[in-house]
This record gives C-alpha cells, structure tokens and sequence, in this order.
C-alpha cells in the first residue's frame, strides 16, 4: 500500500478509517478492545526512554491503544492538535474547567446550558474556588461585557440543551480571539458531522460522546479535543481526578462513530420534517428547531451549518396541559420515553415543572415516524378539547 499525497478529506472516510491501522502485533482490522490494566517494559533501559519522553502505555488510566485510536480519530475530526477521551461527557467538562479555571479566576458561561452543566458551574465551580457569570450566550456583546481581567474562559454549548439555541461562534471566536480567553464549546447535540467550532475560533470542543458519536444507545464517555498543551494539562487533571475513559467505551465508539455522517443526515432529514408537522398541528403550542423560519436562531445556524442542516433534536409544547401530555405519550409508539438523546432511536421525554417535551429524533423510516406522531398529537388535540 502507498500512501496518497493528500490524506483523505471526507467525512465519511475519515470516521471509518482515521485514527486506525492494522494491529501491528496481529494483523486485525479493526481496533481491538485491550482491556488490560498495565503495560510492560522490557529493560530499564526502556523505562528510562519512556521517563525521558519516549512513547510507551503503562497504566490504563493514563491511556491505551484503544483509547488512543479513539483520541485521534476525535481530533482528525474536530481538525485539533490533539484529544483526550473521559468517563462521561460531565467528566469532559469538570476536566476541562478544573483545568482552565482554577481558584480565583472566572468563568462566562452561557445561561443556555445543560440544566447539570449549570449545577457543576454554580456549586462545584464554586466550592474549588472560582466564580461563574451567566449571561445570554446568543448576544457575543453580553459575553465581551463579562469578560473580567481574572476570566479564564468562555463556556457555551453549540446547540443547547434543552432550549436549542444556537449561539453565533464566529463572533463569540472574535470576542475570545481579541480578550485572549479561550471559548469552550460543548457540541454534544451537533457532532463534528454538523459543526467544528475549532474552524470559528473556539479553543476547546468537547462532547457527550454518550450521544450522536456513539449513537447506539450502549456508552457513556466524553471527549475533549483541542491544542497539544491543553489536552495533556486537562489529561492529567482528568487522571488524578480518575475520570478517564475506559478501553470498552473507546472501543464501542470506535464501531458507532463509523455511520456518524449516515446517521446524522437521517437525523437531520428526519427532524426537519417532524419539527414542520410539529409546527403545523393545531395541538401544538410551541416549536423549537433551528432549522425552522421562526426560530430566533435561524439565521445564525443556516450561517453556521450550511446545507448539512440543524441537527436531530426538536423540542416542543403541547396546548391543554397534563390531559394532552399524557394522551400525547400513552399514544407514541416508536419513540421511547427516555432521557439521553442522539441514539439510532427516537427518545422523548417530558421536562416536569414546564411544558417542554424533548425530542431526540431517531433514524427510523420518516412515513412512521410520521405516522406515528401524527396519532400522538390527534390525541393530545381530543383531550385537550375533552379537558
Ligand atoms: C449538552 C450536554 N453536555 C454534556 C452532557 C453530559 O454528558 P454525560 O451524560 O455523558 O455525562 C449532556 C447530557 O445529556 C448534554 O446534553
């Protein structure tokens, strides 16, 4: 085999084969699952070329062959230096901010976040000694205006959750670019198959790979993905904190992120058509989706994401309270009633003290999902009028 000139550009190509070779002890494609605990030398002399900063794995929560495969395809495809990967995209988080915001400096963070997310920034963040500011995450001059001289980063997530709003990355990159304070992204509900903030100034990206990248509803894990001195400062916060991602995680990612952009096109199909019939029912209160005309981000994410679309998650409401709410998800069929999102399959879940209903839009056939969301919201629309 020759290698080209040029090393593969598309997306697909790189899912399926960056980051991965033949085993070189055995021949197997396919990156296996090394499971194992420790790694050894043959000499001390070897032992000493590793301390010196030869490359050598030797303890499992520092790293391991299947993890690394991981790490480098993740940072093939975010475009980064480097990538580490950890137990659950919280640990991404808690990682990179212990990391990037220690005691006594500050952090701004968008107010349109993971609801978890918020409680890491307002009683942990607290508790190791920094502080957080909240503001509007889509209005970059609110950021600007946080920015305090002890600032050690700037916290948005790409696509929130649950409300979707996007925030515009370009002009948050210029704001971080011009106060030199890195922009962290959390990209969990887009993937580098719709998004790579890296390209729009962000520093850091990280990820829930808990969701679209694995996609198969069988891991927990995360990843943070960024320049080589940042990865390995939060790589080793990640260690001593025991918060990195184990062989088996990597190793079921390895297999689910090989369809990322198959998967995502279907999500995005998929989402867009329903968020319009969602839009359109008389059942319906309220539609939250990016793509959609009447979002108040419309603009910013057609800006950012171009034709590969909005993402597969829709979040809604349904006129005549609990009666429709119930009527709505005792009728669905296909989609599970379920927290997590991003998986081949539709999960839906109601957020309890508001009417917000969670769409993760799933891979099945559209005429049934149609169908059956069709059925569930004809429902909600007879209790309503029943209540
Ligand atoms: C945007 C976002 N970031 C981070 C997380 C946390 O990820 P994990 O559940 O893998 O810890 C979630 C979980 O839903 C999320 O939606």
């Amino acid at each position: 085999m020759t290698a080209p000139d040029q090393p593969p550009a598309g997306l697909n190509t790189r899912c399926i084969h960056a980051g991965e070779a033949l085993d070189p002890s055995t021949g197997a494609y396919g990156v296996p699952l090394y499971a194992n605990t420790t790694y050894g030398f043959h000499s001390y002399e070897q032992v000493e070329a590793w301390e010196a900063g030869a490359p050598h794995f030797h303890y499992a929560r520092d790293g391991s062959p299947t993890v690394r495969c991981f790490e480098l395809k993740m940072a093939d495809l975010e475009g980064a230096e480097a990538a580490v990967g950890t137990a659950t995209g919280m640990a991404a988080i808690s990682g990179t901010l212990l990391h990037l915001v220690p005691a006594g400096k500050h952090l701004v963070a968008s107010e349109h976040i993971y609801p978890i997310t918020r409680r890491l920034l307002c009683e942990d963040l607290a508790r190791w000694g920094a502080t957080v500011s909240f503001v509007d995450g889509t209005d970059p001059a609110a950021v600007g205006e946080a920015i305090r001289p002890e600032t050690a980063a700037i916290y948005v997530e790409a696509c929130s959750n649950p409300a979707l709003r996007v925030p515009d990355l370009d002009a948050l990159g210029e704001v971080a670019r011009d106060r030199d304070v890195p922009l962290v992204v959390d990209a969990t509900f887009l993937s580098p198959a719709l998004l790579r903030p890296l390209e729009h100034g962000a520093g850091i990206v990280l990820h829930s790979a808990t969701k679209y990248l694995s996609g198969h509803g069988n891991v927990v894990a995360g990843i943070v993905c960024g320049q080589r001195d940042t990865i390995a400062g939060i790589a080793a916060s990640l260690s001593r904190l025991g918060a990195t991602m184990s062989p088996f995680a990597a190793w079921l990612l390895l297999a689910g992120i090989k369809t990322l952009p198959l998967r995502i096109e279907r999500h995005v199909t998929n989402a867009l058509a329903l968020a319009r019939l969602l839009e359109a029912h008389p059942a319906v209160a309220h539609v939250s989706y990016p793509g959609l005309d009447c979002h108040p981000d419309h603009a910013v994410a057609t800006r950012l994401l171009g034709d590969r679309g909005s993402g597969g998650m829709v979040s809604f409401g349904l006129a005549g309270g609990k009666p429709a709410l119930r009527a709505f998800l005792n009728t669905l069929y296909i989609p599970t009633i379920a927290v997590s999102l991003g998986d081949v399959g539709s999960l839906i879940w109601p957020f309890s003290g508001s009417d917000l209903i969670r769409f993760s839009v799933g891979t099945e056939d559209l005429p049934d999902l149609t169908a059956d969301l069709t059925r569930a919201l004809d429902a909600a629309g007879l209790a309503r009028e029943a209540g």
